[in-house]
């Protein structure tokens, strides 16, 4: 069997309608998705393995590949039906190729490479974390580049301008670990089960900002979430060694405060430094009822203020068929059958230091 032909791609890319199956198989999600036009999505199959993760206080990688070699037909079937098409209406291919475990992108990646050849369809390959941009497209139609965002996810934490839908410049990111991580690690020990980010949500929302806790915008306008999860380790140590306890909703309170006000005030200093009046949040951690409260009130400043659906906040197939779209549409990142997994792929872009 051959490739696609470059003249077949380019009569799809003339359609008004581009129909794009989406696969996403990075973490801990089986998902697949179908998607007009990386808008209006059809349909958005979701399997998530959390509950077989928590059993071992977090995703073990060799559990999640066979689990989404398991599923992954299935979900791509349930995602076609439930959509209304069959595999002859679909125009492209889209897969999540990194960053993610890598037995767990090669899942996707596999299949839809056989799905690709054998149904005689493009195969796009997309950038995990640039997706998650695209999560923002699903929700608030109308929404157009250029605009701020704010990436926050169990892997990343960047303020992101968004110059076009392709086309990205990185403002500032974490220089350690993620906010979702140090959510998930602050959770486990404070005893909460993974993933511990929507946990610290709901126990947030019974506390207060009582606790001293760094601010984790640093020196060069960057962010370090590893100090601020040991100031956390620490302030709970102190208390034990005097023979006191935390109140844990009060600490969980703290901490969101501490992890997400730094952020926001980056994000109004860029809004205000490159002129936008538009600001998106994109990833799992966009999800956290905290900070989206807190953005909202951005729009009292005169900011528009675009916050995914939360389903499409975590991890989801739909904003892969989305970024799917809009590379596919620019000629950019259409693979062949040579396609590997990456799991430490970037996100494009220039970076901050
Ligand atoms: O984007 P995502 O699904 O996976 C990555 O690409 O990393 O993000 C998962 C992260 C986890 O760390 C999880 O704890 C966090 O998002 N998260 C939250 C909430 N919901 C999910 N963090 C804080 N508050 C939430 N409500
Ligand atoms: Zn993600």
């Amino acid at each position: 069997m051959t490739e696609i032909t470059k003249k077949a791609i380019t009569d799809i890319q003339k359609k008004e309608e581009i129909t794009v199956l989406g696969i996403e198989t990075s973490c801990d999600e089986t998902a697949c998705a179908v998607v007009k036009n990386g808008r209006e999505v059809f349909s958005n199959v979701i399997l998530s393995q959390i509950d077989i993760h928590k059993l071992y206080g977090g995703v073990v990688p060799e559990i999640a590949s066979r689990n989404h070699v398991e599923a992954i037909e299935k979900v791509a079937q349930k995602a076609l039906i439930q959509s209304g098409k069959t595999l002859e209406d679909i125009d492209i291919i889209a897969v999540t190729y990194g960053a993610g475990l890598v037995g767990a992108l090669l899942v996707g990646v596999s299949f839809a490479k056989g799905l690709a050849q054998a149904a005689n369809k493009p195969l796009v390959a997309v950038n995990h974390i640039e997706a998650h941009i695209c999560a923002n497209y699903l929700t608030n139609p109308q929404l157009e580049p250029p605009f701020l965002c704010l990436l926050v996810s169990g892997g990343h934490t960047a303020i992101v301008k968004v110059n076009g839908y392709t086309d990205y410049e990185i403002l500032a990111s974490t220089v350690d670990d993620a906010i979702g991580e140090a959510f998930d690690k602050v959770a486990r020990v404070l005893g909460y089960p993974y993933p511990g980010g929507p946990n610290i949500d709901k126990h947030a929302k019974m506390g207060n900002d009582v606790y001293k806790l760094p601010n984790v915008v640093i020196k060069n306008g960057n962010f370090s979430y590893s100090g601020l999860k040991t100031a956390v380790i620490n302030t709970l140590h102190n208390y034990e060694q005097k023979g006191l306890t935390v109140n844990k909703e009060d600490i969980c309170n703290s901490f969101t405060h501490a992890a997400i006000d730094g952020l926001v005030s980056r994000c109004q200093f860029f809004l205000k430094q490159h002129d936008l009046k538009k600001l998106a949040v994109a990833g799992g951690v966009a999800a956290n009822s905290y900070l989206r409260d807190t953005v909202k009130k951005l729009e009292n400043l005169g900011i528009s203020v675009y916050l995914p659906q939360t389903v499409y906040c975590t991890d989801n197939a739909a904003m892969v068929a989305s970024l799917g779209y809009f590379l596919f549409k620019e000629n950019k990142d259409i693979a062949t059958l040579n396609l590997n997994a990456a799991p430490t792929l970037k996100l494009r872009g220039k970076k901050p230091y």
